[in-house]
């Protein structure tokens, strides 16, 4: 490894988070950030809602926070003018990765081709199945035995880049759509600090990946590297 490398393995990544709802994610960043636990510096968090509490959490954090969820005149904001503001907002914080945190939106592709850092999605299913809304409830209507998280790198096809990182659970003859998502959250405060400490060390190098479609160094397990956890 290069000088020039190891000096910036001591630099915290700086990470901007997108969010749409109770920021529980972004809280176990913040958490994680705060207790030295993560080499990662949170510069901005954006919001497309003005009701998610996840802003609230990043106040609190004194981390700078953008609200694009409606225009001046009150109107609520199509997607490309939340895009416009987003990518200048992006520009200004400089992060080295972008993550979604339980963001809402679907972006489009020529904001996602375009972003100043790669980004990542954490969705609530093992991909490649389950893409899109209401995972759980389909995974439990499908009979699936197992269930669980995944953190992709965010393509323009919806829920379809490279699969990083799973957490898996067993699905119980029991549980419900609520108890599974509750299940899964668990699972999804786990791997996303996981994945991030991953991508800080150099050990997930995105660029790389996303180049190779998927491949990553010989020393390593073929992606999706996966988390078993009882939850
Ligand atoms: C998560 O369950 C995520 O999988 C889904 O939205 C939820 C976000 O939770 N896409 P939170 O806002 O981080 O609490």
């Amino acid at each position: 490894m290069s000088d020039s490398n190891e000096k910036d393995n001591h630099k915290p990544l700086r990470i901007a988070v997108l969010v749409s709802g109770s920021g529980s994610n972004l809280q176990v960043l913040i958490d994680a950030m705060q207790a030295g636990a993560l080499p990662i510096e949170i510069v901005g968090v954006i919001s497309n809602r003005e009701d998610a509490y996840a802003i609230t959490r990043a106040k609190d954090a004194t981390i700078p926070v953008a609200v694009l969820s409606h225009v001046a005149s009150g109107k609520r904001m199509g997607i490309k003018t939340f895009e416009t503001h987003a990518s200048a907002q992006l520009t200004t914080w400089q992060p080295d990765l972008i993550v979604l945190a339980g963001f809402m939106r679907v972006l489009s592709a020529e904001f996602i081709d375009n972003t100043p850092a790669p980004m990542i999605n954490l969705h609530p299913a093992l991909l490649p199945a389950y893409k899109g809304l209401d995972t759980h409830q389909r995974a439990i209507q499908a009979g699936e035995r197992q269930h669980g998280c995944s953190i992709h790198i965010v393509t323009a096809e919806l829920d379809a880049g490279a699969v990083l990182t799973q957490a898996l659970l067993e699905v119980h003859q029991k549980d419900t759509a609520d108890s599974l998502q509750t299940r899964v959250q668990k699972l999804e405060h786990q791997l996303l600090p996981w994945t991030i400490l991953l991508i800080a060390k150099g050990v997930l190098d995105l660029k790389t990946i996303s180049a190779q479609t998927a491949s990553n160094p010989t020393y390593l397990p073929a992606l999706p590297l996966k988390l078993w956890l009882n939850h």
